[in-house]
């Protein structure tokens, strides 16, 4: 399946320091987008300001406004099938956004809020068999709420978290949700990883869209576990790295440099001159490329491009 999901929170900017937004780390979406990864779907990631880097094999799009999240997710909803909005969109923003930083003199500043575009009911008619996946963030009546959002958005499903409880919501790594679709009864999930709710939701995704996927035989990460035995032996296989010699010289010309001198050098180069690439990277994604292209010269050597 194509996904297209929205994590993170949206930034609503009153002057160009001063923004209105919330607490959403964009966990949960980027758990969504990486468990959908890892269950072998197309994943377009449409993500607000977070700090967290992009889940493998998933094609992010960074905005932050809703405004610009509206306009990208209209860009990619005709390829996708599924939308899961995981987003913390701003519901409001300041109708004068000043020029310049506004100043603490006299008068009281206008503060005066106008609401975003609702990026689900502007994209409701654009529905067909796609399905639509929606979050909803209570303090309060939470069945009452997100049935009236299920409904009021046309919704295939909506995923009720109450984000008062301190082990569910905004920026933690559980989540306690409810599902609620349409002419069903609500499922509530006991309290998991947002990898763990993730895989239930794309499970229920999946069911409803006929998509039969072979489970993935590696586990959600978590801390412990094989997973983590594999990671270690991965970390105690890639030390090899340091003894592949290459045919260039460290720049005092008293030694050929390694492989992995070579890939830390690149990977710092990354971080350093990005800033003066002509197009916005995910530098993350260009430093993780940067550390492992070359670990195949464990098992094959420095093959010297001039040979
Ligand atoms: O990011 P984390 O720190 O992991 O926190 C996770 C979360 C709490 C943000 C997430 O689990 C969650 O609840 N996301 C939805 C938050 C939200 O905006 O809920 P809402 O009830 O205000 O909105 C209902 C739905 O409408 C959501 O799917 C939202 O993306 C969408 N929406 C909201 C506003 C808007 N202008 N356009 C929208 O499409």
């Amino acid at each position: 399946m194509n996904l297209l999901v929205t994590a993170g929170p949206t930034r609503e900017y009153w002057d160009p320091v001063r923004f209105l937004s919330n607490r959403s780390s964009g966990k949960m979406g980027y758990a969504v987008a990486a468990e959908a990864a890892r269950r072998g779907h197309a994943v377009t990631l449409v993500s607000g300001p977070t700090a967290l880097l992009t889940p493998g094999g998933v094609t992010l799009v960074r905005v932050t406004t809703a405004a610009e999240m509206l306009t990208a997710v209209r860009a990619a909803l005709p390829e996708c099938e599924v939308l899961v909005m995981a987003a913390a969109v701003s519901d409001w923003r300041p109708v004068q956004c000043a020029a310049e930083k506004r100043k603490k003199c006299g008068a009281q500043p206008d503060f005066e809020l106008e609401p975003t575009p609702d990026i689900l009911k502007t994209v409701k008619d654009l529905k067909g068999a796609r399905t639509f996946v929606g979050f909803a963030a209570e303090t309060d009546h939470l069945l009452e709420e997100a049935a009236r959002k299920l409904a009021d958005k046309g919704l295939d499903l909506i995923v009720a978290n109450d984000v008062t409880q301190p082990d569910a919501g905004f920026d933690v790594d559980t989540n306690r949700v409810i599902l609620l679709a349409p002419d069903a009864p609500p499922v509530a999930l006991p309290l998991g990883s947002k990898r763990a709710v993730a895989r239930e939701l794309l499970r229920w995704i999946e069911r409803a869209r006929g998509e039969s996927i072979e489970e993935p035989t590696t586990e959600l990460p978590r801390a412990g576990g094989a997973r983590l035995a594999r990671q270690m032996a991965f970390v105690a296989e890639v030390d090899k790295l340091k003894q592949i010699v290459r045919r260039t010289w460290l720049t005092d010309g008293s030694r050929y440099e390694n492989d992995a001198e070579h890939s830390w050098h690149l990977a710092l180069m990354a971080v350093l001159l990005s800033e003066h690439a002509p197009v916005a990277l995910d530098v993350g994604r260009v430093i993780r490329m940067a550390l492992v292209h070359d670990l195949v010269e464990i098992d094959a050597g420095d093959t010297y491009c001039y040979d």
